[in-house]
């Protein structure tokens, strides 16, 4: 893979991973994904933003070949997909220093073994001069981890920004010409890494409105010439605002808890909420967490087995907890067959998020005409409440 120019002195580096299928063993990649690096040229000193994941390391050297110096690596997130290759170009270099925000100093020693001689810390607001070329770095903690920042380059006005705004794609695309397909990558991607640290995403995209950027170009998937598009992006799904929709992550072992779902979907639909369902033994896990993005009520589908819910549906419950779920709302429907803890078990297991517990369903068995009904008085009190929500954030929006 050869380096790519993006305008005079400034070149794409970096590695397409087209066969990554799970990010952080977690997440399904359908598309892959990308280690962006890019190589800032300037009239007297040289510089490389961001480095690839250690297995790509090859890659990188061999795009550096012909590049005899270097006198800066910044690393912008300490994450191994961006800093794995760290060590390699530093040998390669060995005039060169390592730059990087305060709080990632230790997190490059402790994880690479980086001699601290090697390394500078550089401050929020900083200014670093390559000759015709000036960068400048800006703080922008918790995207996605605390240490993060990203580093604008003044005279193109580029904003280099690593996770913040990233999608994983792997495509020959080097800019976001397919929005509608990198919306989609680009949402899977906040659902996983941005979602949980929203009113820092908020911080960070206040911050970044004072510079005038003409291009995003981040550490992973395509660049933006139209920066517009994902900060628009951003700028709703990390906003509070819920949409008219009900998401429900369910399991069945014999269909009971399945037929409660279904017939739930179906009342709401009738009453004009929308409905993403979810089967959990067979979803992708990423589709369900773009859905807690927007979601105002979450609704669990779970049988009893073994006195609580199914461990598949705890999943669910956890992964809502850590991504701190948007949903104002959350309830639970299945069927048992002599009792047991599952509401009071899940209901334990979200202390992150924000929600008000809306009258479980349960039922002895098969569901019968009681069961419907109060089904139908669940789905009816979803209606009410998301009206009073949605009218109240002023976001109806459909789903
Ligand atoms: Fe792409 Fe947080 O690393």
């Amino acid at each position: 893979m050869k380096t790519r120019e993006i305008t005079n002195g400034v070149n794409w580096l970096g590695a397409i991973d087209w066969d990554r299928r799970l990010f952080d063993s977690l997440i399904p990649l359908p598309d892959g994904t990308s280690y962006n690096a890019y190589l800032i040229e300037g009239s007297e000193k040289t510089a490389l933003i961001d480095t690839v994941d250690p297995p790509m390391t090859d890659t990188l050297m061999g795009q550096l070949e012909d590049v005899l110096r270097i006198d800066y690596v910044i690393s912008n997130h300490a994450e191994a997909d961006h800093s794995g290759a760290i060590p390699a170009v530093l040998a390669k270099y060995p005039d060169a220093k390592l730059l990087c925000s305060k709080p990632a100093k230790a997190i490059l020693i402790e994880s690479l073994a980086i001699s601290e001689d090697r390394m500078r810390v550089v401050e929020d607001g900083e200014r670093l001069s390559l000759g015709d070329k000036n960068l400048q770095f800006i703080y922008t903690p918790w995207v996605h981890w605390p240490e993060t920042m990203v580093t604008y380059l003044e005279e193109n006005a580029i904003l280099f920004s690593c996770d913040f705004f990233g999608s994983h794609i792997a495509g020959s695309d080097l800019y976001a010409t397919d929005e509608g397909r990198v919306y989609e990558a680009a949402k899977r991607y906040f659902a996983e890494i941005m979602l949980p640290f929203r009113a820092q995403i908020r911080k960070n995209l206040e911050k970044l409105s004072t510079y005038d950027i003409s291009m995003i170009a981040p550490s992973h998937g395509p660049i933006y010439q139209r920066p517009k598009f994902i900060v628009d992006a951003y700028d709703k799904w990390a906003s509070d605002r819920v949409k008219n929709l009900v998401v429900v992550p369910y399991v069945s072992m014999h269909g009971s808890t399945r037929k409660m779902v279904e017939y739930l979907a179906s009342s709401l639909m009738e009453r004009g909420v929308a409905v993403q369902q979810f089967d959990l033994t067979t979803t992708d896990i990423g589709k369900l967490a773009m859905a807690l993005v927007d979601a105002a009520t979450i609704v669990i589908g779970t049988p009893t087995v073994l006195g609580g819910p199914h461990p598949t549906a705890a999943y669910a419950a956890l992964l809502a907890n850590a991504l701190r779920a948007k949903a104002k709302f959350l309830s639970v429907v299945g069927s048992y067959g002599w009792g047991g803890k599952s509401v009071e078990t899940l209901a334990g297991m979200i202390p992150k998020l924000k929600v008000e517990v809306l009258n479980p369903v349960l039922c002895k068995g098969a569901p019968n005409e009681e069961t419907r009904r109060a089904l139908d008085a669940l789905s009816a009190e979803i209606e009410k409440r998301h009206a009073g929500e949605i009218v109240s954030n002023q976001s109806r929006v459909p789903a």
